[in-house]
């Protein structure tokens, strides 16, 4: 199943609610709702011959986890949208899949019954709220339960602007918190915290002792920022284009920051990406591996773990084969010369003096 067929799938099983809600993004307006995934294809891919392509090794090493696939789980609220079992499914058709889901603070099945029930290592999402005791009780039942990592969210401030997506599953069953069964979401996005800073990078790692990642850096500056903090690594994320209207393309970010970080820093990305050749790309701009968010809860409606299997299968066989006619055998060796910016180096460059 490719991700058009998945996705195709997911919308005559899904709830209208839910789909709203899955689909949504910040730039409906505007009507760029697609144009992350238009930039990765802005980039060209420039083959190389005289490779030894016999072999192909699409796997990367994360941390201390060795994966098959580039590809994992990004954090999405509410997975019972897309299965019944919610993110328990999800994690363990990604763990079939030799991967694995960052698990969302705000998820359908609580933390417990997760852990329970699914299989495989597995990365917490880590939602700071104003009020920081509420964050620590919560991650307190969380890490009792072993995850191998965290992921501090910093792109989502306590957010005032009602976009209908937001609130479509307001009061329905699916959009109901497992691990905060009082709170709807208008309460939750109210309730975000408004001021992150290092010392949140830095007291997460104390109270965990875990690698701290940390999502949603688009800025060089703050990529150095959260590493000087002791991040493990960042996440060059625009969550799904859901927060700001007109927001740059993560395929335009994504450079600045591993050039700023440096060949060795571990960088993780998303948005938009949907086959293997987005995925060649982004590992060509400088991302280690890279999440998928919605394509995981359209796989889950459409076919449960064995769809989530599928779907992660044919974009890890889709970059497997790019890899072979472009000329590069191991994923770390898909260096920058790969890419040529069909809008012409100047174009590319001019955006990206933009950002700092
Ligand atoms: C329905 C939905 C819910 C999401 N919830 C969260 C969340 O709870 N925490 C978070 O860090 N990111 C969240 N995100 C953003 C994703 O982690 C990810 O950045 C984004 O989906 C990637 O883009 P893609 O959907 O085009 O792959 C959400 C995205 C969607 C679509």
């Amino acid at each position: 199943m490719d991700w058009n067929t998945v996705h195709d799938k997911a919308k005559s099983v899904m709830s209208d609610a839910g789909l709203a809600y899955e689909d949504g993004n910040a730039d409906i307006a505007s009507g760029q709702a697609d144009y992350d995934t238009l930039a990765w294809r802005r980039f060209g891919i420039l083959p190389r011959m005289f490779q030894d392509v016999s072999s192909i090794d699409t796997s990367v090493t994360i941390g201390d986890q060795t994966l098959p696939t580039p590809l994992f789980g990004s954090p999405t609220a509410y997975h019972r949208l897309a299965s019944a079992d919610g993110e328990i499914t999800s994690q363990n058709g990604m763990s079939r899949a030799g991967s694995f889901i960052v698990y969302p603070t705000n998820a359908s099945e609580p933390v417990e019954r997760f852990a329970k029930e699914s299989h495989g290592a597995w990365w917490q999402q880590v939602y700071l709220f104003d009020d920081r005791a509420t964050t620590e009780a919560f991650l307190e039942r969380s890490l009792a339960q072993g995850p191998s990592a965290l992921m501090l969210t910093l792109d989502c401030p306590g957010y005032k602007r009602d976009f209908g997506f937001r609130n479509s599953i307001d009061g329905t069953h699916e959009g109901e918190s497992g691990n905060f069964p009082s709170m709807h979401m208008t309460d939750w996005t109210l309730n975000l915290a408004t001021h992150i800073t290092v010392d949140d990078i830095k007291r997460l790692i104390e109270l965990s002792g875990l690698p701290v990642y940390v999502k949603g850096v688009m800025r060089p500056s703050d990529a150095i920022d959260a590493m000087e903090a002791g991040a493990a690594g960042v996440m060059v994320s625009n969550h799904g284009r859901r927060q700001v209207d007109g927001v740059v393309p993560v395929a335009y970010a994504l450079p600045k920051i591993r050039e700023a970080l440096g060949p060795d820093a571990t960088i993780l990305a998303d948005t938009g990406i949907r086959t293997g050749g987005d995925v060649f790309r982004a590992l060509a701009l400088g991302a280690n591996a890279v999440g998928l968010g919605r394509p995981i809860q359209w796989a889950a409606a459409a076919g449960g773990e064995d769809g989530i299997v599928a779907i992660i299968d044919r974009i890890t066989d889709e970059l497997a084969h790019t890899m072979n006619s472009a000329g590069v055998a191991h994923v770390e060796d898909i260096d920058p010369s790969f890419l040529v910016p069909e809008q012409g180096p100047a174009a590319i460059a001019a955006l990206g003096q933009t950002l700092r």
